[in-house]
């Protein structure tokens, strides 16, 4: 499952309807549904009231999507709910480059969660640990019995350790398999289920019973290749801008400092799938930042390399990160537009949209990084600010990009002066006709 096709060029120069409309084509919604699933922002604050405590209202946020994106040769139009300008435009232009190479490929693991299950006070380490060892099959049998549903579908645990965190002190994980799920109440469950088992097992005090957000068993994998040509900048060669992000990248595996600000620019591309998809994008940033620690230094969650191919010089990029997204529950039940979302990306499984997400990690890295490694990031924002002030200014079709270039290259966006070029380009386009 897919869109039929998610190239649909001149799409930022439409007016909302008019995309709306070519989105309906692309992915086969009825326009009714989509225009019903947008308005309002989604929730009424009558449905908002029941699902958190003291509401007084909604907060709508902007809902687009990124284009271009080919994954595992699919096409796939990304919702993306986020408020910083450029981040839609950036991952729509990584994923136009990406695609120039053969698009995504993408892999991902099973929806694999832990609960965590504290023990302390316990008196013998090593008896502790092999008396759970010992009951591995009874305590995964009852941890199975407290999620039936999800294993009736296939799911449920798989797996279970021991981990001695001090003299005193264990920890057991429950690894359970959540599916579509996210998984966050199940593991849970099994938690505080088996909890009481495990402590007296263990001959030791019962502590927390709680899921990991380091889901570092359910990782996903997001690979791309770039032709020089595809990722040229203006006034910068292809190949001179791979050295470019190259050494961007490198700077990111040295540097903590720079890993952080480069893992911020992937989490732009992720975080706005998870949030229109109605996820919980907490716990994708816990993970995500908790597994980039793993090695004792910060790291990058993406690399990129140049490879010489007898064609010419490709760039490769790599992302590895935990993700823990589900399509049932939560949210979902109740935001009509997280619905929409899930139906414009017409994914049927947690890995899919996982899969998506990531690619849009990977494509925003790829545009911060070639932005950064050419002429700086300011320029692209001061293009996309001077084509809103020329839109505010009255700039209709082809006006729009008239203005905004003007503006953008005279690094004036008053909307005074967004009028006045408005005036000339008019005049000079009447006196051409
Ligand atoms: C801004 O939202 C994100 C960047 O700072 C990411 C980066 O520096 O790689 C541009």
């Amino acid at each position: 499952m897919s869109a039929k096709n998610s190239r649909l060029p001149g799409f930022y120069k439409t007016s909302i309807p008019e995309r709306r409309s070519a989105l309906c084509e692309a992915v086969d919604i009825p326009l009714e549904e989509l225009t019903d699933a947008l308005s309002g922002g989604g929730i009424d604050p009558d449905a908002a009231d029941k699902i958190v405590e003291n509401v007084i209202g909604t907060y709508a946020l902007p809902f687009g999507v990124a284009l271009n994106f080919q994954i595992n040769q699919a096409d796939y139009i990304v919702p993306m709910v986020v408020e910083e300008p450029s981040v839609i435009a950036a991952a729509t232009n990584a994923a136009k480059m990406i695609r120039a190479g053969g698009g995504f490929k993408a892999t991902i693991d099973a929806s694999i969660m832990a609960s965590q299950i504290q023990v302390y006070d316990v008196k013998n380490i090593a008896i502790a640990q092999e008396r759970i060892i010992a009951a591995k099959r009874v305590l995964l049998d009852h941890a199975a019995q407290s999620v039936a549903q999800l294993v009736s579908l296939g799911g449920g645990p798989r797996d279970l350790e021991v981990r001695v965190l001090a003299p005193d002190m264990i920890v057991v994980h429950v690894f359970t398999d959540c599916l579509d799920a996210m998984g966050a109440n199940m593991v849970n469950t099994i938690a505080e289920a088996i909890g009481d088992e495990v402590a007296s097992l263990a001959e030791g005090k019962l502590g927390l019973r709680i899921l990991s957000n380091l889901c570092d068993r359910r990782l996903v994998r997001a690979t791309c290749r770039v032709p020089a040509d595809a990722v040229a900048a203006k006034n910068t060669s292809g190949e001179q801008t791979i050295d470019g992000i190259v050494n961007a990248s490198r700077f990111a595996e040295l540097d903590p400092y720079r890993a952080a600000t480069h893992n911020k620019g992937i989490m732009n591309g992720v975080d706005p799938v998870v949030i229109a998809t109605g996820n919980d994008w907490r716990a994708v940033e816990a993970a995500a930042h908790a597994f980039a620690a793993r090695s004792g230094q910060y790291s990058p969650l993406a690399v990129w390399r140049k490879h010489k191919s007898p064609e010419g010089p490709v760039l490769e990029g790599f992302l590895e990160m935990p993700m823990s997204l589900g399509i049932i529950g939560g949210t979902l039940r109740v935001h009509p537009t997280a619905r929409l979302a899930l139906r414009l990306l017409n994914v049927d499984s947690a890995a899919d949209l996982t899969m998506v997400a990531a690619c849009a990690g990977l494509a925003s890295n790829l545009a911060a990084l070639r932005a950064l490694a050419t002429e700086g990031i300011q320029r692209g924002h001061m293009s996309l600010h001077a084509r809103s002030v020329a839109l505010n200014a009255g700039a209709q079709g082809p006006e729009v990009e008239q203005v905004a270039e003007k503006l953008a290259n005279e690094k004036n966006t008053t909307l005074e002066r967004a009028k006045e070029v408005l005036v000339e380009i008019r005049g000079r386009n009447g006196s051409e006709g």
